[in-house]
């Protein structure tokens, strides 16, 4: 592995497609990064197999063993910074990240969300699409902030809703551009191509 190689860990609760999305655009050399660690907080998530079975370095750090979300976040910075991560990347990370991880890595912490932000934050994005009855959603890759789904946006990506979707046919459809947009928006970062000034995020065109 080349010294400067960019170096990314991907934190995770679930299922893992975005995670895949990832793995997938570094092995067909698309996206020129190491994937040094992916990090659970759920220990039977998919997420964790898909890594695994790339030969790709997983933890599990419980929950449960910390006397509170402070204490984790602690645990969760040690291992990022044992990895000397350039890039943190959540990938349907379902905990909330405190002051401590955030201040840490500050502007190297990413998400993507399946809404076009600031509509629809937190849970259930695609489903408060459907019922507030919009034409358009998409998904979006944000820098994350200590708010939920606040921080500056990357990049985004519109896609329709018809009459007849409901929640699941439109998170398919949500989902299916996440897994071009994420890996885009981690090239962009990696290829030193975004300035960030403010809240606002300008980028060179690749
Ligand atoms: C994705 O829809 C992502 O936008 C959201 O959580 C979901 C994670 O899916 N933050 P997966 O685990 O990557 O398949």
């Amino acid at each position: 592995m080349p010294l400067n190689i960019f170096k990314l860990a991907v934190l995770v609760s679930g299922r893992g497609s975005n995670l895949q999305a990832i793995i997938d655009s570094i092995d067909q050399e698309e996206l020129d990064a190491h994937l040094s660690i992916v990090i659970s907080n759920t220990k039977d998530a998919m997420a964790l197999k898909r890594a695994e079975k790339h030969g790709i370095k997983t933890i599990f750090i419980d929950p449960s063993t910390y006397l509170n979300s402070k204490e984790y976040d602690k645990a969760l910075v040690l291992k990022l910074k044992e990895f000397s991560i350039d890039l943190i990347c959540l990938a349907g990370y379902m905990r909330v990240l405190g002051e401590e991880v955030i201040q840490t890595f500050e502007k190297k912490i990413i998400n993507i969300h399946p809404s076009l932000l600031p509509a629809f934050p937190g849970l259930n994005a695609q489903k408060q699409a459907i019922n507030h009855g919009v034409k358009f959603s998409g998904c979006t890759v944000h820098f994350v902030d200590s708010g939920v789904d606040s921080g500056p946006i990357i990049l985004q990506t519109v896609v329709p809703v018809y009459d007849s979707d409901d929640e699941k046919s439109l998170s398919k459809r949500i989902l299916e551009q996440e897994h071009y947009l994420y890996p885009k928006a981690i090239k962009m970062i990696q290829e030193n191509k975004i300035r960030l000034n403010g809240r606002t995020v300008t980028s060179k065109i690749i």
